[in-house]
């Protein structure tokens, strides 16, 4: 396989979260692959500085925003800086997002609210935004990081997971009105992937194993697995795929069935199956 397969080279790639775990692996797999980037976060100067180490490691072009993607002047004047800058937008990868713990019988509304906003609105205002763009320009390719628990619930996790499942039904809304404009947009659903997001939930080793344990892989993600399926979605290597959700989990929404309790396990219950009787 040739290195430039992806034929990512010169496209003008946007990343939301792009100070995040899988943010900042992604935008340097996308500046290994030779596109320029605008990177998008909440902090001006840790953003500058990230897109600047970029930049010189790879020789690409790379800029850093700070911008709130829920705030829709601040949405509107990144746009407008981006294409002053670059001159056109290729590829948006959304990945800001909050995850907050409640009970949801005790779940404060602004927690609700706060959570739905940058998890589903933001999302909405950048594809809006930008895709308004790409619609002129008759092509665009977005990639949004939802999450395995936009399927199921991620309990005790208040609006988590349904504003998740939002993103999935916004992104096959954009493929199916914007399809036709030659823009793509499909989902990225990742599972257990260790990031400054979920570092908690491996702090504790016989919580790692149980995770492990719940994957058909029997291991925990790499922010590396979740950014290839970014690149291959946002590539034109992809150009056929729409409205898609891409789950990259290891295997584990195939697993109920394995985990269903059977006397001395699962596998020793079909070997002993085959003994002679006694
Ligand atoms: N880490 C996991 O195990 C996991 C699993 C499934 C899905 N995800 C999803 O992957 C994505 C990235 O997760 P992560 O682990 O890298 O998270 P992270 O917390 O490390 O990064 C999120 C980034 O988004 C930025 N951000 C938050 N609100 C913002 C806003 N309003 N405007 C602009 N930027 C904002 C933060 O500053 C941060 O840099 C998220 O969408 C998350 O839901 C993560």
């Amino acid at each position: 396989m040739e290195n430039n397969w992806l034929d990512l080279a010169n496209d003008v790639v946007v990343i939301t979260g792009a100070l995040g775990g899988m943010g900042r692996k992604i935008a340097n797999d996308f500046a290994e692959q030779k596109a320029n980037l605008a990177l998008v976060d909440l902090n001006e100067e840790a953003t500058e500085s990230y897109a600047k180490e970029l930049a010189s490691t790879y020789g690409i072009k790379a800029k850093g925003y700070s911008c709130n993607s829920t705030v829709e002047d601040q949405v509107d004047a990144l746009v407008e800086k981006v294409v002053a800058d670059f001159g056109r937008i290729d590829v948006l990868v959304n990945t800001a997002a909050i995850l907050k713990f409640s009970l949801l019988e005790e779940l404060p509304l602004d927690e609700w609210k706060q959570v739905v906003e940058v998890n589903l609105t933001g999302y909405f205002l950048m594809s809006q935004r930008i895709g308004r763009r790409m619609i002129e320009q008759q092509s665009g390719r977005m990639v949004h990081i939802s999450t395995i628990a936009s399927i199921s619930p991620e309990t005790y996790s208040g609006a988590y997971s349904p504003s998740k499942a939002g993103v999935n039904m916004m992104s096959k809304q954009i493929a199916a009105e914007w399809g036709q404009y030659g823009v793509r947009s499909n989902c990225v659903l990742p599972c257990f992937v260790k990031t400054p997001l979920s570092t908690k939930f491996y702090e504790d080793e016989e919580v790692e194993e149980g995770r492990r344990r719940m994957t058909a892989n029997r291991r925990i993600g790499e922010v590396q697995d979740i950014a290839n399926a970014v690149l291959f979605l946002a590539s034109k290597r992809a150009s056929y795929t729409n409205g898609e959700e891409l789950r990259v989990e290891g295997g584990f929404g195939i697993m109920l069935g394995d985990l269903v309790p059977k006397p001395g396990g699962r596998r020793q219950y079909a070997i002993d199956s085959k003994k002679p009787k006694a």
